[in-house]
């Protein structure tokens, strides 16, 4: 199904309901997707982007509702993971001659995934496709988030095929922000930037300063994923505005695992001692083996600091608080407060160890952590509360010694 956007372009791309992963298991998707493809119809025909591979014949087929394949004139690649360039064999096929506007890098990503001799035009920021009425401008978006990732402006129409930027992993009938539930749209929105856009966070600060200076006037951001905005244009911009400047708001994150519920009772512990000391920050608490580790990445990119804790198991942590560890050193968050603890029965690393890596990860610690042997009792308990205390108070002397620098 085809449905119009602008004067010239159209939407033609494929709404993935079924998905709950991508990045094979690395981000999970808890409402669909969707593959958006544009077509753009003047006295030139243009296709904008193509979907993810499983879906190429069907792709392939509904265009050909649409269009005779031949009456394509060029087809211009955004980004060319295969989400998007899935299809471009089968179309290929097709009109084995058409040109394929794309990054220099972007041609070598076709190259690399699909090893044919296609018709490529490579473009740079600047560069310009004529159409008729209206004409492509082509802006160079290099880690947002691939080396090749370029958005599209279309003048005339007034829109921006942003590619990745500003778009959800998020599939919908509604198509547009003026007939989504736009709670759940920012809350995909602001999951896709954390898990994905948030390592390039200085890259997207400085990649909106140059949209801002181009002055384009912009009526639709039709991203490759997710809702079209066309109603709100601005509030996505200012949130990705937000967003990239190391977001944080009034939380504190905590992240355990637990075998025997020492290490549980010591969370919830510090946790009571956080809000005894500060009642207006909002504490979070993750079983780090039991939570969707993607939904804790993006607590974490809310929060202002974020605590971990995980028993000492064969002289480090557990195989889930490693992999939560990982992902927190590939953010690159940056202005953010950590701390450690555990419980543990002989030799206890794993506070220790786990201070060493929320630094390489960024994080100011503050403190050398808490440890406790074996099941915590009152004296224990009373302990965590008081190290949250400590924690709270510490946090909110930097934010005011911030204030009065
Ligand atoms: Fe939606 Fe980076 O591909």
């Amino acid at each position: 199904m085809a449905i119009k956007i602008s004067d010239h372009a159209q939407w033609v791309g494929k709404t993935d309901w079924q998905l709950t992963s991508f990045h094979g298991d690395e981000l999970s998707t808890h409402h669909g997707s969707s593959y958006n493809s544009y077509l753009i119809r003047d006295k030139k025909t243009v296709l904008i982007d193509t979907v993810w591979l499983p879906f190429d014949k069907e792709f392939v087929s509904r265009l050909r509702e649409q269009i005779d394949l031949k009456e394509i004139d060029y087809i211009v690649m955004n980004h060319n993971e295969v989400d998007h360039s899935g299809a471009l064999p089968e179309l290929i096929r097709e009109i084995p001659d058409v040109p394929i506007y794309c990054t220099k890098r972007g041609e070598a990503i076709i190259r690399g995934h699909y090893h044919q001799d296609w018709n490529f035009v490579n473009v740079k920021t600047g560069d310009t496709l004529p159409l008729g009425d209206t004409t492509l401008t082509f802006i160079e978006a290099p880690m947002l988030h691939w080396p090749d990732t370029m958005m599209s402006y279309l003048s005339g129409d007034k829109v921006l095929f942003s590619n990745d930027c500003f778009g959800q992993h998020y599939a919908s009938s509604s198509l547009f922000d003026d007939s989504a539930d736009l709670n759940e749209v920012f809350a995909e929105a602001e999951k896709y930037y954390a898990n994905i856009l948030q390592p390039f966070s200085p890259l997207v600060s400085r990649k909106l300063k140059e949209l801002d200076g181009l002055n384009l006037p912009i009526d639709v951001i039709a991203p490759s994923h997710g809702i079209i905005w066309r109603d709100d244009v601005s509030s996505i911009v200012e949130h990705y505005r937000k967003w990239s400047a190391a977001y944080q708001e009034n939380v504190v994150s905590i992240l355990y695992d637990t075998m025997w519920n020492s290490t549980r009772i010591m969370a919830e512990s510090i946790a009571d001692g956080i809000r005894t000391a500060d009642p207006s920050t909002e504490v979070r608490l993750f079983n780090v083996a039991h939570h969707d580790k993607n939904d804790i990445v993006t607590a974490v990119f809310r929060s202002k600091a974020v605590l971990i804790g995980c028993p000492t198991i064969n002289q480090g942590y557990s195989f889930a608080m490693g992999g939560i560890i990982e992902m927190l050193k590939g953010m690159k968050f940056r202005g953010k407060h950590g701390a450690t603890f555990g419980s543990y029965g002989w030799s206890g690393e794993a506070v220790e160890r786990m201070g060493k890596d929320l630094a390489e990860a960024g994080f100011n610690v503050i403190g050398n952590g808490l440890r406790l042997l074996w099941v915590p009792d009152e004296n224990a308990v009373a302990a965590c509360r008081t190290f949250g205390e400590d924690f709270a108070y510490a946090l909110q002397s930097d934010a005011s010694s911030h204030q009065t620098n």
